[in-house]
């Protein structure tokens, strides 16, 4: 045997030794790195006569493929098996159920929000979202509350120091000016909701300094009250769960809207218990009209082309009839036992198809 058969059948047992791909990179560099022994025997081939170096030189460039070859053969078959080990130890089984002992609860808040949204996304409404400190104008003026206009007094509106008069920035005390900004923005047709924070200088067992709203909107040529009508009453029998729930639309006046209402829905106070559905009184639950035309040409829309419908509802209200949550200050106590009382399962995320009633 000489010595390259010598070196071969060395180097071939070593490879075949290697036991991962570490070892098998340590053979790599010892036969043919920079200072390989292969490395070396080429770099000496110059010392040899012209014959030898032919013979010697082929045969050596036989032997360098064939190990370059075995080395790589090997390495496939190492880092394969050592992905094959690596996922076999860090195999997860997605059939295990989730985990029991899970903690945490969806606030009735988020979850009624959810709720809201997924009955009026069914619909065909969209989100967006406006920003809770506002000026003066989206506000108010341009939903017809002119600087003077009595409405402004009932807002107990939070002020923001720093700006002069007309540019007076505010926290936003209703959700309405979303649908300054949406008209705004986009061209008609619309068919948006917004909820969201909103703030008013009011604190007691039925008032928060802040709340939660959601807003819709439609405008597009042919909305009209029938409309308006129809998409609140399944609106407030989709929400409450109930098919036959009776909803009164009572005249009322908004600025922003014309004609406006505000929507009852039925109940009972019977024995001292208070029940939604069938009863003899009523409880109110949202506020709506046609857009005030003088909102729409603020916002520049020709309204002499394009109607449509708005309405606001609270949210902490919808959650306290639905769940029957006594106080409303209670939502923002952050109580763990009310929590864990009044929560919703994370899983259990609200849709038409899943149920809004869990
Ligand atoms: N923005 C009114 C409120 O906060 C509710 C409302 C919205 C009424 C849209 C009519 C139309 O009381």
């Amino acid at each position: 045997m000489n010595d390259l058969d010598r070196l071969r059948s060395e180097l071939m047992a070593a490879i075949a030794d290697a036991a991962d791909v570490a070892a098998l990179e340590q053979i790599r560099v010892l036969a043919l790195g920079k200072k390989g022994r292969i490395t070396s025997m080429m770099k000496d081939l110059g010392t040899l006569d012209a014959d030898e170096r032919k013979a010697f030189g082929q045969a050596l460039n036989i032997l360098k493929t064939d190990i370059a070859k075995a080395i790589g053969s090997h390495h496939d078959d190492l880092s394969s098996k050592e992905l094959d080990a690596r996922l076999m130890e860090e195999r997860v089984d997605v059939t295990l159920p989730a985990r029991s002992e899970q903690q945490g609860r969806i606030h009735p808040i988020s979850q009624t929000i959810d709720e809201v949204v997924a009955i009026l996304g069914e619909m065909g409404f969209t989100v967006v979202e406006g920003p809770d400190i506002e000026d003066d104008w989206h506000n108010f003026t341009a939903l017809n509350i002119p600087p003077d206009h009595p409405a402004r007094q009932e807002h107990d509106t939070f002020y923001l120091p720093g700006n002069s008069d007309d540019e007076r920035v505010v926290l936003r005390t209703h959700t309405s000016p979303v649908q300054i900004r949406t008209m705004q923005m986009t061209e008609p047709p619309l068919r948006i909701i917004a909820p969201g924070r909103t703030y008013r200088c009011d604190d007691d067992a039925t008032h928060s300094p802040m709340f939660h709203q959601v807003e819709g909107l439609v405008v597009d040529e042919t909305t009209h009250m029938g409309h308006l009508k129809g998409c609140l009453i399944d609106f407030c029998r989709a929400f409450f769960g109930i098919e036959d729930l009776p909803v009164r639309f009572r005249p009322s006046y908004f600025p922003f809207t014309e004609p406006s209402a505000e929507v009852d829905i039925g109940c009972t106070r019977e024995g001292g218990e208070f029940r939604i559905g069938h009863g003899d009184d009523w409880m109110e639950i949202l506020g709506c009209g046609m857009v005030n035309s003088r909102v729409l040409d603020n916002c520049n829309i020709d309204s002499t082309r394009y109607q449509g419908f708005a309405f606001g509802l609270g949210i902490e209200r919808m959650a306290m009839l639905k769940y029957g949550i006594p106080d409303l200050r209670t939502f923002y106590e952050s109580d763990l036992r009310w929590l864990r009382h009044y929560g919703f399962s994370a899983l259990d995320v609200p849709s038409m198809v899943g149920g809004l009633n869990r």
